[in-house]
């Protein structure tokens, strides 16, 4: 089929996400490799996004395609209540992986199924029901998951699911800026007080805030919300789906800052994507609860053989290629790159990265910092940006007054200076906007 054909059969007959239907125009996908993916007419574009932040190993690894494809031809399925050889191994590198004694799992389908299993186990092992989240967050499309989801995401799906408060985030956008620890950590002790530390289950933060802005934490505020969970008896919850196997320089974001959760969510970078695979990890003395109380939970394809196998086999790239390190020192030239791009382009107005996890922030106004686009919308200018990246063959999210810088792991700083070059010329069509 022919790129339009498939956009168009696509558009008639799916539901593209999160968008009026009559607003979307895809780009056709074909095939890709390594960093770059290719449309049926052969137009190539470098994926600085890794498609959704998740295909971290890069496209078309022939080790995780094999992998696949043995497991296919062996056991392609197995109920959940069977044992199978890669569920095993899986879990057991993952438990050498995973920060601290997080030590069991339990597999879903993604992202937002991971969610949903850590609240439920929450409140089973805590008896407590709430949960508490932030503002600036996103834990996936399903009804718990939307309703912790801070961000307008959630709107449409309110009045969602019981017992979620917010806690306080420390990023307040790019006029306000950010909190000190100490504010935001009084902030939120405030709250959990007059919530009830009693009935509070678990509090659940993406350690590096993905999609609402690669916010890092000021230094100091995971461990506080650690001590605080500890100091009233409630779980802390790392939502690493978006953050993890790699993205921030660590194997998870929170190791940037050895904090360490009692649950864990996972998926995207899991298997990065050539499958689609989550899970949900806990610590021992959780997973210890359930030697005797019923885990009430269950999913047809949890555990899954060709997912676990793309797991297995994602994991090994990490290692034999040194991803972990390399997304650490490559993420330091993309440090170099953005700050060049600030010092040059009067419409930047902050970047943010940690390992190859970044954003850049555009303003109209560089002395107020208004921000290019207003919050929640769009603007002339942002979207000449992204028409002028999509022309000359770089893909990424742009999003309200930003944009990621969310390439492969795999990039070599050649390929990462091919799409700055890309950016750095974008940018005169927003800097034309400045007042
Ligand atoms: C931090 C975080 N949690 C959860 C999810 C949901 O994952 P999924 O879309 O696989 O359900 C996402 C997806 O982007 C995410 O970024």
């Amino acid at each position: 089929m022919t790129g339009t054909e498939i956009v168009d059969l696509c558009r008639r007959h799916t539901l593209f996400e999160w968008s009026a239907q009559a607003a979307v125009d895809p780009i056709p996908v074909a095939h890709a490799k390594g960093i770059y993916f290719w449309t049926p007419e052969g137009k190539r574009f470098i994926d600085f996004n890794s498609q959704l932040m998740c295909v971290n190993i890069g496209h078309g690894d022939e080790r995780v395609i094999n992998a696949i494809k043995e497991q296919a031809s062996t056991l392609a399925y197995a109920n959940p209540f069977m044992a199978t050889e890669v569920r095993a191994r899986l879990a057991a590198k993952l438990a050498e992986i995973t920060p601290g004694d997080i030590d069991a799992f339990f597999f879903t389908n993604g992202g937002a199924e991971s969610v949903e299993n850590a609240v439920r186990i929450s409140r089973l092992f805590t008896g407590r029901h709430k949960i508490g989240a932030r503002y600036r967050g996103y834990h996936g499309g399903t009804a718990g998951a939307l309703t912790l989801t801070g961000d307008p995401r959630r709107w449409a799906a309110e009045p969602g699911i019981p017992g979620v408060f917010r806690i306080p985030d420390f990023y307040h956008g790019i006029q306000k800026g950010f909190d000190t620890t100490e504010e935001v950590l009084s902030r939120t002790e405030e709250v959990l007080e007059l919530e009830g530390v009693n009935t509070i289950a678990a509090l659940i933060v993406e350690p590096v805030t993905g999609t609402n802005g690669i916010l890092i934490p000021p230094d100091g505020y995971l461990q506080g919300l650690r001590d605080l969970c500890d100091k009233y008896g409630i779980l802390l919850i790392a939502d690493e789906v978006m953050a993890g196997f790699g993205r921030t320089g660590a194997w998870f974001s929170v190791d940037n800052w050895n904090v360490k959760p009692d649950l864990i969510t996972m998926a995207k970078g899991l298997t990065s994507a050539y499958v689609q695979l989550g899970a949900v990890g806990m610590r021992r003395h959780i997973a210890d609860h359930f030697q005797k109380n019923v885990f009430y939970g269950g999913l047809t394809y949890n555990s899954h053989p060709l997912a676990c196998a793309a797991a297995l086999a994602t994991i090994a790239v990490y290692e034999e290629d040194n991803l972990i390190e390399r997304a650490r020192s490559m993420g330091q030239v993309m440090r170099g790159l953005l700050e060049d791009l600030q010092s040059r382009h009067p419409s930047v107005g902050a970047t943010r990265n940690i390992g190859l996890f970044g954003i850049v922030e555009l303003v109209r106004n560089p002395k107020t910092l208004e921000p290019m686009a207003p919050f929640n919308g769009t603007s002339p200018e942002m979207q000449a940006l992204g028409k002028h990246f999509r022309q000359e063959g770089l893909y990424t999210f742009v999003r309200w007054n930003t944009f990621f810088t969310n390439p492969p792991l795999c990039i070599t700083e050649d390929e990462l200076r091919e799409a700055f070059a890309i950016i750095d010329k974008g940018l005169d069509i927003t800097d034309q906007a400045v007042l």
